[in-house]
């Protein structure tokens, strides 16, 4: 491998040239994330993150800017990288290298420079992590362990991510506390719902423009991901199945008007697939061998392991590019599969991520998340954390205030009374 290196700067970024075009992006991200822009205030004059070194490896998009930003204005020195290698948006990554910000990320990465990207990002010796789906805390762990002493915590963003994080917990292998930003109610619920359901849709629409009315939508997991998925589908006129392993997702499917069927079964009638699972070999050879003519199959789970893809490409006879972000596939018996953003997110590789506002709620998570380590890392055990429970209120309490919206409040009576258990009929 040879990066053409950008030798004594902090970044190296597809063209800096974009950073004017960028900074519009962060500018209408900054002006939809009225959370962050008040912990923004707040914090750069607390300066709560002063004197620590944070690396980040987390989507480069505006939204992740304006984090980036937040980050820096209240006193935290970054190096960032992005965490996959079709997400970056390279005038993004522009603007936040013109702003001084160290940062290693370009749209199309191979592999190799994805990993050379987060070792650069290590070189200044973090003091503090943050991650979506941990390959930097892995990172640490297994290729640079030497680190990890002067680490004093991370964060870590999405389910694939705090999944991994607890079994190295449970295995005494995790090194230094993490905190489990995504299982909370302000991202998990929102974040993976509303934002990943409208994303994933404006992401095959972007690749294909198909007409989503009365197609069959198969949506492989009815999780959070993937349950916004259908809800967004179905709001377009699709005919929504889903597939799952757990009881409870399939039976809150079916009592959302869904169907569910087994992969096997919806791999016969499905238009457009999707995998929100976060498992591998969710779509495998014996599914491309009875799938329609025709049929799009691309995944929003954060690994691009949910598709065979290699299953696929044993049955293939040519593929081309057809429009931007997909590719047909046409099989040896004459059927053609056309396969979105190569089997990585849909939602990051063929439109932009997540809206700016549901952005807002996680990384205000993630920020509080980093100011609490910076405060109270060196005390918290080495295990994966939960974000306090208030926390989760503060932050829907402020955005549902920027949104001109009012709660009513609980009397006094009213708080007595919810734990009076002489209180009857
Ligand atoms: N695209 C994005 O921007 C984005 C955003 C958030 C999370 N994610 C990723 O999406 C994935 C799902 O996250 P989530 O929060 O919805 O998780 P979740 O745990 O809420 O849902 C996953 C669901 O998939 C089901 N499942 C597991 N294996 C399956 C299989 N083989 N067949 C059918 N169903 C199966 C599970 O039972 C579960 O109900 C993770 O990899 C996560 O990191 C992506």
């Amino acid at each position: 491998m040879e990066i053409m290196e950008n030798k004594g700067s902090n970044y190296q970024v597809a063209d800096i040239s974009l950073a004017s075009k960028g900074r519009m992006k962060i500018d209408w991200a900054e002006s939809r994330m009225p959370v962050m822009m008040s912990l923004r205030e707040e914090h750069s004059k607390l300066q709560s993150l002063n004197g620590m070194r944070i690396a980040g490896c987390l989507h480069v998009t505006k939204e992740t800017a304006v984090l980036v930003e937040t980050i820096r204005a209240a006193g935290g020195d970054v190096s960032w990288s992005g965490c996959n290698p079709l997400s970056t948006q390279d005038d993004v990554a522009a603007a936040l290298a013109a702003k001084g910000a160290s940062i290693y990320a370009w749209h199309g990465m191979s592999v190799e420079e994805f990993y050379w990207a987060i070792d650069k990002t290590l070189e200044f010796k973090p003091t503090l992590t943050l991650d979506d789906s941990a390959d930097l805390i892995f990172s640490v762990h297994n290729r640079h362990p030497e680190l990890a002493a002067t680490i004093i915590g991370g964060t870590e963003e999405t389910t694939t991510g705090v999944h991994r994080l607890r079994a190295m917990a449970r295995d005494g292998a995790l090194k230094y506390p993490v905190i489990a930003v995504n299982d909370t109610e302000t991202k998990w619920d929102f974040d993976n719902v509303f934002g990943t359901g409208q994303s994933s849709i404006d992401g095959i629409l972007r690749a294909t423009s198909v007409l989503m009315a009365g197609k069959n939508f198969v949506v492989a997991g009815y999780g959070h991901c993937g349950s916004g998925c259908a809800l967004r589908a179905s709001g377009l006129g699709a005919h929504v199945i889903a597939t799952e392993v757990k009881p409870t997702a399939a039976l809150k499917a079916v009592l959302n008007g869904y169907q569910i069927m087994k992969m096997d079964d919806a791999a016969a009638i499905g238009d457009i697939f999707i995998t929100a699972t976060g498992m591998k070999d969710v779509i495998v050879g014996r599914h491309f061998d009875v799938m329609r003519d025709g049929a799009i199959v691309c995944n929003t789970g954060h690994y691009d392991c949910e598709i065979n893809l290699a299953d696929l490409q044993q049955r293939t006879e040519s593929v081309r590019e057809i429009r931007s972000n997909c590719e047909e596939y046409t099989l040896k018996d004459g059927r053609r599969i056309y396969v979105l953003a190569k089997g990585r997110l849909v939602n990051l590789a063929a439109a932009e991520g997540h809206p700016s506002e549901v952005m807002d709620m996680s990384f205000a998570n993630q920020f509080l998340s980093l100011v609490r380590l910076a405060r109270e890392g060196k005390d918290l055990e080495v295990t994966v954390h939960d974000i306090p429970e208030d926390q989760d209120q503060i932050i829907a309490g402020i955005k549902l205030g920027t949104m001109g919206m009012a709660l009513d409040e609980l009397t006094a009576e009213q708080i007595a009374y919810q734990d009076d258990y002489s209180a009857g009929t």
